[in-house]
């Protein structure tokens, strides 16, 4: 049984993307003063903790995935002491804190990698990364072209996501000992957990063989069949072992979240055994077509994967990796697109696709386990799906020789007040990203206290969440008839209708919620209803 203390088995868990949450002095790059200042009205919304994307100093070649110092703030984003501010302000307004850790990679100008490059070939800095004095294999980087870099002295390195990005040694006793720390120095200032950045890549097959796939990892999930030899490598399992027995030091207790592209769902399940972390995001549930079946085999999947090793599930829609759901929704279900959306690509439509993304949050937050949340998605934001090519920033840009777009369209800073400057994003027009025109429509501003807007209907979701313990119930599937998945958790009834035409809600049947008006007491096309019967 979990203990009481198990706190993230229902969770509803907000992602912040602290570049583009709050811009606390108006320098149009987001900050943790301007994070802490808006911390009340996440409470607001009903979320149980806050995930934050990572704010420690790096030179932002991958917007802060590439860290030059794991246990210092970066000065656009504030100080040591702001972090200090924000974790005991969340605390005392009862929301948890998760911070990101990036063990896979540190930035190049991280200190043990100048270290390295100083000190050449055949030293003991160079053993901390993975340098050959020639690429032993033909991989490619995640974000496009070879993942092995030549640098002045002749020696290569890798680096499965950007040049910025060098991979560390996993088999290095200082490399473990040092994320020991690392852990420890954040748990001492009081984190309730950390998210586990490319938890799946750590450890390379130690014959460092040749790939002759690309390296996906992010919005296309590996073929099913023997693991690459750079994903989900057996020796990932110690570490996590190793990591959890430190935090079963601390209480109340902290969890650590797998960010792991791995499948079946049974291989990501292992990441989530017992002594190893808490929870995995469940990626192969956002990648599910807006389908009936695809979404019912995937449930399935994931609780029978989860509930095997005694974990708890996650749902997820979106985070800053993927197009928005809003606007993946408003494509043909089934289609398969690359990363990003810009001008001259096909468009989604809009209307559609904000109507399934509605549907969509009521029927992931009705799903027993845990639900993470990406800013903005509780207002209903597309991607930003005409962003001028010329102010793309993520490096898979470049990288891809421009063949894919990127991540940056659902990484614009969101809009909280429909007629201020940046829609309130901060205290100036600025904003890193430009904001597009339409977004005032989105602000919180118009939002709360609107009956039928995203932002209440999320609300009360989470508050009905909450009063019914949805989070810690059971999933039965119900009859139906049609294209409609229904399933009940406990006292409530849960309905999607996928097809086109209304459908019928039981006799007696008492809605509770619904994404969108009732046609006539049926429930229209691309709408959940929530009902007690
Ligand atoms: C996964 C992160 O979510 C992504 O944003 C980043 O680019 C890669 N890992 C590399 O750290």
């Amino acid at each position: 049984m979990p203990s009481t203390d198990a706190w993230w088995r229902d969770a509803v868990i907000y992602q912040i993307y602290p570049r583009s949450f709050a811009d606390g002095n108006g320098d149009g790059m987001g900050d943790l003063s301007g994070i802490t200042a808006r911390l009340p009205r996440l409470r607001e919304l009903g979320i149980d903790a806050v995930w934050l994307s990572p704010f420690y100093v790096s030179p932002q070649h991958d917007a802060g995935y590439d860290v030059a110092d794991y246990r210092d703030v970066d000065p656009r984003f504030g100080t040591l002491d702001d972090a200090d501010k924000l974790i005991s302000t969340a605390h005392d307004l009862g929301l948890k804190i998760i911070v990101d850790l990036v063990p896979n990679h540190t930035s190049s100008e991280h200190a043990w990698f100048r270290a390295a490059l100083a000190a050449g070939p055949g030293s003991p800095e160079r053993d901390r990364y993975i340098f050959h004095d020639e690429p032993p294999n033909n991989w490619q980087s995640v974000f496009g072209g070879p993942a092995w870099h030549q640098v002045e002295d002749g020696q290569w390195y890798l680096h499965l996501f950007d040049v910025s990005q060098p991979d560390l040694n996993w088999d290095h006793p200082e490399v473990r000992a040092e994320f020991l720390d690392i852990l420890r120095f954040w748990l001492d200032r009081g984190v309730d957990g950390f998210r586990v950045d490319v938890a799946h890549g750590l450890v390379k097959d130690a014959k460092l063989t040749d790939w002759t796939q690309p390296a996906v990892v992010l919005g296309g999930l590996e073929p099913a069949g023997p693991p690459p030899p750079m994903w989900d490598q057996e020796g990932v399992h110690e570490i996590y072992r190793e990591w959890r027995a430190v935090l079963d030091g601390y209480a109340p207790a902290r969890i650590l979240v797998a960010e792991a592209w791995v499948q079946p769902e049974e291989r990501l399940a292992r990441y989530v055994r017992p002594d190893e972390m808490h929870q995995a995001f469940n990626f192969p549930y956002l990648e599910a077509p807006w389908q009936p079946q695809a979404l019912r085999e995937v449930i399935d999947s994931s609780l029978a994967a989860t509930g095997a090793v005694g974990a708890t599930t996650t749902w997820v829609l979106s985070n800053h990796d993927v197009v928005r759901h809003a606007s993946r929704l408003g494509f043909p279900p089934g289609e398969k697109r690359k990363p990003g959306i810009g001008i001259g690509d096909p468009q989604p439509d809009t209307g559609l696709g904000l109507r399934r993304a509605r549907a969509a949050a009521l029927l992931m937050l009705a799903l027993p386990g845990s639900a993470y949340l990406y800013q903005g998605e509780e207002l209903g934001l597309p991607e930003h799906t005409t962003l001028p090519d010329e102010v793309r920033q993520d490096p898979a840009w470049e990288r891809s020789g421009h063949a894919e777009r990127g991540r940056d369209g659902c990484r614009v800073p969101i809009p909280w007040e429909a007629d201020a400057p940046s829609y309130g994003f901060g205290p100036s027009d600025a904003s890193w990203l430009p904001q597009p025109a339409t977004w005032a429509e989105y602000a919180l501003d118009r939002q709360v206290n609107v009956s039928g807007s995203t932002y209440e209907l999320y609300r009360s979701a989470l508050a009905a969440r909450r009063e019914h313990d949805l989070g810690n119930g059971s999933l039965t599937w119900s009859a139906t008839e049609g294209e409609v998945l229904a399933f009940r958790n406990g006292g409530v009834l849960v309905l999607t209708n996928f097809g086109a035409a209304p459908a019928e809600l039981p006799p007696g049947a008492r809605v509770l919620l619904s994404s969108e008006p009732l046609d006539d007491g049926r429930i229209p096309a691309d709408v959940t209803v929530w009902a007690l019967v």
